[in-house]
């Protein structure tokens, strides 16, 4: 079955076909980086205007580079939710068309549910798998289930894919939420942050070290020079049990501490309060790095204790700041340590795309839903 992903729910235009919700024909993404990056962050109105030019052409792409007309398309996916709401529209009013004109069943995806799925495409464009696989230590990879592996006829071997159930820690620039999935599109939300996503505090704190937008990227690069040690804050983890996460803290400490208010510098003295070192550019990768470190230790505790209070030994992690190198490298080592399998979309699959879209509508489809005519954008999804 060919499925045409479209994923228009914030600033990127992405479009994808998938075929039998696993094999990645085409996967465009049209990033509209450069018209928000003077503003600190998306613009709504600008956004969804740029979708509007940029849609045909995204999609156009995506079947040239499958190699397949609209004819070939079985179904369409489409992302009804959360998100900006015009940008939204823009995809959904699209999808609906082509799906009235060629006469193809479409649904709506939960762009949020949809991010873990990346984890089970297979890029065939690249001839490679999208999973970074972490084997927990004491295992032995024959152990995995059989069903877990393609078969060996498959024209490229697939690595492995996480078994249900597992958790899924989404973290991106909207949200931060961590899901048990039993099933495909059958999830149930664990926690979420009570205020800022991961992604919006790693933007926000970039804009106010005037960075621009996006700033994960940014830090992520600066923080690899920088020394977390000497400019530390404070791990929100809320309470021992909460899986929820808050995030707003370590932004407004970050301005503190630009603004002299309170910082303490390693080296200058215990406990010392030191003033804001202006201009920043001596101290901005030790800044990076602290803030990217204090974020990252979050994540990573609170994933792990996800799949110990569940007792599941499979995570999946996605979403934009999944791309993080730090959050990569310490979720894996600390996974690991537990005993737990992580899985790591490439950063290609983590931030949004159409292929996702496809791989989720595959299963919905496969369960029945049918999008109606009617259906409307659902931003607080
Ligand atoms: O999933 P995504 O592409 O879009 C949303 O659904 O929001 O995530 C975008 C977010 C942005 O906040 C961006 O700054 C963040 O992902 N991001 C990163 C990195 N790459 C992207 N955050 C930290 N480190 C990165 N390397
Ligand atoms: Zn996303």
């Amino acid at each position: 079955m060919l499925i045409l992903g479209i994923e228009s729910s914030c600033d990127d235009m992405a479009a994808a076909v998938v075929k039998d919700g696993r094999f990645i024909l085409s996967s465009i993404v049209s990033t509209q980086d450069v018209i928000h990056h003077k503003y600190g962050g998306i613009v709504p109105e600008l956004a969804s205007r740029r979708h509007l030019e940029t849609i045909i052409p995204v999609v156009k792409e995506a079947l040239e580079q499958a190699g397949v007309t609209l004819d070939d398309i079985d179904a369409i996916g489409v992302t009804q939710g959360p998100g900006l709401v015009g940008s939204i529209l823009i995809g959904l009013s699209f999808a609906k068309a082509i799906a009235y004109v060629k006469d193809i069943p479409f649904v709506g995806v939960n762009h949020i549910q949809a991010h873990p799925m990346a984890v089970f495409l297979e890029d065939r464009v690249k001839g490679q798998g999208s999973r970074v696989k972490g084997k927990a230590e004491n295992e032995k990879v024959g152990s995995y289930e059989d069903k877990n592996f393609l078969s060996s006829q498959s024209p490229c071997p697939l690595p492995l894919a996480p078994a249900f159930p597992f958790i899924a820690l989404v973290v991106s620039g909207g949200h931060t939420t961590l899901f048990k999935f039993r099933d495909f599109c059958d999830c149930e939300i664990l926690g979420q942050t009570r205020d800022d996503a991961a992604g919006e505090a790693f933007d926000k704190v970039a804009k106010l070290l005037g960075l621009g937008y996006p700033g994960g990227v940014v830090i992520d690069r600066l923080a690899k020079t920088g020394d977390p040690s000497k400019i530390e804050f404070t791990r929100p983890y809320i309470s021992k049990d909460s899986l929820d996460f808050s995030f707003s803290g370590i932004k407004t400490a970050v301005l503190h501490w630009v603004k002299g208010q309170g910082s303490r510098v390693r080296g200058q003295g215990e406990n010392k309060l030191a003033p804001c070192p202006l201009p920043l550019a001596p101290v901005l990768n030790d800044l990076a790095a602290g803030f990217q470190e204090a974020v990252v230790d979050v994540l990573t505790e609170k994933a792990v204790s996800a799949c110990r209070a569940n007792n599941v030994r499979d995570l999946v992690v996605s979403g934009g700041v999944a791309c993080n190198s730090r959050l990569r490298e310490k979720l894996m080592a600390k996974a690991r340590d537990n005993g737990i399998r992580p899985f790591l979309p490439d950063a290609g699959l983590c931030s949004d795309n159409g292929a996702m879209i496809a791989a989720t509508a595959y299963h919905l489809l496969k369960k029945g839903a049918r999008g109606g005519l009617d259906m409307n954008a659902m931003p607080n999804l």
